[in-house]
Order: C-alpha cells, then sequence, then structure tokens
C-alpha cells in the first residue's frame, strides 16, 4: 500500500498549521489577531475580579481550547508578565459550571505575582496557563471520613473539594478546620456556612488565631481529638510550608491516611553554608552555586531561566537530569547522592559539586 494510501495519513489535516508552522510563530501571529488563539498553549483570560476576604480577591478567568479541564484540588500554573519580566506562579482554581476558573489570590505584601493579580492586571489581560497537576483530589472511598485542614490561601483547594462534596450530597463526615490571622481574612465563609447548613455532616471550624476576643489555638495546640474518629480519617493539609509541617507532626501516626500541599517552603533550620561548582553540561558553563539555596532560585540569581512553575515540588516543571553529585532536599532535609537521575531543581539545593544537564 502505498504511503498516501494508509488509513491513518487519510485521517491527518495536511493543512493544518501544526504541521508546518513553527508554534512560537503560529502563537506570535495568531495572538496578534486574538489573544486567546495559539496552536496548542493554554491560556486564559482575566474577565471579572472581586473582593473575596480584606486581604484576598477572586479572578475568573476564561481558558482558551487547549486547557485540559482539572479535578477539584489540582492546580494550575499562571505565567503573568510583570514589569517587563514572565513569572509563573501556581493557583489552585475552582472550576465553575460555564467553564470558566475562579482563582482566589490572597495579596502578599511584597509579592510580585500576586499584587499583580490583586490589583494591577486590568480585565481582558491574558496569561499562560499550565495543564492542572496535583494529587489531592477527593479518595475513591467516598464516605471516608475526611478531615481539611487549611491556613491562608490553603483554603482554595479545600473549597473545590467541598463544592464537589457538595454537588454528591456530603457522602463523608467532613471536618473543615480553617486558620487564618484574623477574621477579616476568612474567604468564603457565606458558601461554607450555606453548605454546612445544607449537609449536617459537614461541620466549619473557624480559627482566627489574632482575633481580639477569642483568639483560636494553632495547628500546634489545637485539640484534634475532640473532632472524633481520628484513626479512620483521611486528611488533607493545604497551607504555608511550617503549618504544613506541624500538621504533619501532629497528626501522620493518628489517622488513617495524611496527604499534604505546601504553598510556601518552610525554613529548614540547618540549611548547609559555602559555594558548590554546578556544570551545566548542556550550555557548557559551570557556576560557583550556594549550598542551602534551591538550584532554581541561585541559577536564576545567575540571570539564567530554567523552566519554573509551583517552585515547590508540585508541578515537575523544572525537572532536569543529574549526572552527578549530591543534592539536598530543601522541604525535607533528605540527600540525594546517586548519579545519573533527575532533579527537581525547586526543591533541591547542591551540597557537593554537582553536573546538571542543562
Ligand atoms: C501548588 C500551589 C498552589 C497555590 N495556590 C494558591 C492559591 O490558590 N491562592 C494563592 O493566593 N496562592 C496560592 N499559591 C501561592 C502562589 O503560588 C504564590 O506563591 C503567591 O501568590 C505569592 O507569589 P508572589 O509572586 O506574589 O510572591 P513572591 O514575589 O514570589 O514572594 C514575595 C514574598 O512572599 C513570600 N511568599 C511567597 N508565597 C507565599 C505564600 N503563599 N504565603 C506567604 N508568603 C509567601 C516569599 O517567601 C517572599 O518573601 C499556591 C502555591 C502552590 C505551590
Ligand atoms: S517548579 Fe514545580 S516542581 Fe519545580
Amino acid at each position: 500500500m502505498s504511503a498516501r494510501l494508509r488509513p491513518d495519513s487519510r485521517r491527518r489535516t495536511p493543512l493544518s498549521p501544526r504541521h508546518w508552522v513553527p508554534e512560537a510563530l503560529f502563537d506570535f501571529w495568531a495572538g496578534g489577531l486574538h489573544p486567546l488563539w495559539t496552536l496548542r498553549r493554554p491560556r486564559a483570560r482575566l474577565v471579572a475580579r472581586e473582593a473575596a476576604s480584606a486581604d484576598a480577591v477572586t479572578l475568573i478567568l476564561k481558558p482558551n481550547r487547549h486547557f485540559r479541564g482539572m479535578a477539584a484540588g489540582q492546580h494550575v500554573n499562571l505565567g503573568v508578565e510583570v514589569d517587563g519580566r514572565r513569572l509563573t506562579r501556581s493557583y489552585s482554581p475552582t472550576r465553575l459550571a460555564d467553564g470558566t476558573l475562579a482563582i482566589t489570590v490572597k495579596a502578599i505584601d511584597g509579592g510580585r505575582v500576586s499584587q499583580h493579580l490583586a490589583s494591577g492586571a486590568p480585565l481582558g489581560e491574558v496569561f499562560e496557563l499550565g495543564q492542572a497537576f496535583g494529587g489531592m483530589t477527593l479518595p475513591p472511598q467516598a464516605d471516608q471520613r475526611l478531615l481539611l485542614l487549611a491556613a491562608g490561601s490553603g483554603i482554595t483547594p479545600m473549597r473545590a473539594l467541598l463544592r464537589q462534596l457538595d454537588a454528591a450530597g456530603m457522602p463523608a463526615q467532613v471536618d473543615l478546620l480553617y486558620w487564618a490571622r484574623q477574621r477579616e481574612a476568612l474567604c468564603f465563609v457565606d458558601e461554607l456556612d450555606a453548605m454546612a447548613a445544607r449537609h449536617p455532616r459537614l461541620r466549619v471550624h473557624y480559627l482566627p488565631t489574632r482575633d481580639a476576643q477569642a483568639p483560636a489555638p494553632r495547628v500546634d495546640a489545637y485539640a484534634f481529638d475532640a473532632l472524633g474518629d481520628l484513626p479512620s480519617a483521611r486528611v488533607l493539609v493545604c497551607g504555608p510550608g511550617g503549618f504544613v509541617d506541624t500538621a504533619r507532626a501532629r497528626l501522620q501516626s493518628q489517622v488513617a491516611a495524611l496527604q499534604v500541599e505546601a504553598f510556601s517552603p518552610p525554613v529548614l533550620p540547618d540549611a548547609e553554608t559555602g559555594l558548590v561548582q554546578v556544570e551545566l553540561r548542556r550550555s557548557g558553563r559551570t557556576l560557583a552555586l550556594p549550598r542551602g539555596t534551591s538550584l532554581l532560585q541561585a541559577l536564576e540569581a545567575e540571570g539564567l531561566r530554567p523552566a519554573s512553575g509551583c517552585r515547590m515540588g508540585i508541578c515537575n516543571t523544572c525537572v532536569c537530569g543529574k549526572a552527578s553529585g549530591v543534592t539536598r532536599h530543601t522541604l525535607t532535609g533528605e540527600y540525594a547522592a546517586e548519579p545519573a537521575t533527575q532533579v527537581k531543581l525547586c526543591v533541591n539545593s547542591a551540597s557537593t559539586d554537582l553536573i546538571l544537564e542543562l
């Protein structure tokens, strides 16, 4: 059979631009006509913004047709241009019924992307959007007791999970423990209260730790036993690194399963010091980089721009080959010495001289 008549070749569309135009060129010209037109890349347009709390806003994003969708509890990377520089950060959307994504962003003091999203970005701005990632989704066993622990912006994936449980009629006993500094910083209060009123199996505990009248106990002092039935519970934890670490230390041995995701890195008290030589084999450069700093940060400080996304070890965007040398995990402190392996640049620092496939 001639190649021209092969069945699969008949299914192709030989005039499709993806077969003859370089992607970047297509996106450049198509983007000039309409910013959401791309060959393959997901992008999203900012269509609405409203206050979600004293220091957070909810943005509604309309993705283009290349976004493949997401499960509740997953995250996406947003590529945003701030002061002429493309920066990427992760956010945890709730997918709304019309296919738009609601992301709630806490405006961090001095935060480049969160401040831009909270107030700088005009309606109509278009962002690069990554495909969804992350495994903090609901367990297959729908009726398993759940304990959801959130601090600050860690509430965002929990809200998406609770909406999924709400739609399914709340098949499990669920406690949401939601820490914030002040009451005014709590998001989604009306929505969560309404859900709890609909479902007696859902209990929502607001925990403002700096409340003037009744400051709530922090996670290190919280009386989890009073919630009941801990040994059968699956616990999902999301928030800043220190919060997540403390929750894990307190609950890991007492519950059926525990899953955590940190939105900001904890600081390892005994980070290593000094410089090591890091050879970047593909670019033919050798740099003196500090130990105790993530390879991603250290390379960025040298003016390099390795691909990155969540900066927390979750999305795999920054994975690169390591030919030799010892790295240290910046979240756990564990060392990895095996050669010819892969390393996530955002959550590993160089402990000895290294050779990277960069
Ligand atoms: C998987 C994942 C999902 C996330 N989902 C959300 C979300 O739904 N909503 C949301 O608001 N944020 C979320 N984040 C955090 C978000 O990605 C950014 O880190 C945050 O918006 C700050 O970015 P920035 O550019 O404003 O701050 P940067 O300019 O990067 O940092 C400024 C300063 O703020 C500190 N900082 C950075 N992030 C945080 C943080 N989260 N809390 C406290 N201090 C911080 C930095 O250490 C630095 O000192 C998520 C993070 C991850 C890893
Ligand atoms: S940037 Fe997401 S894993 Fe490193």
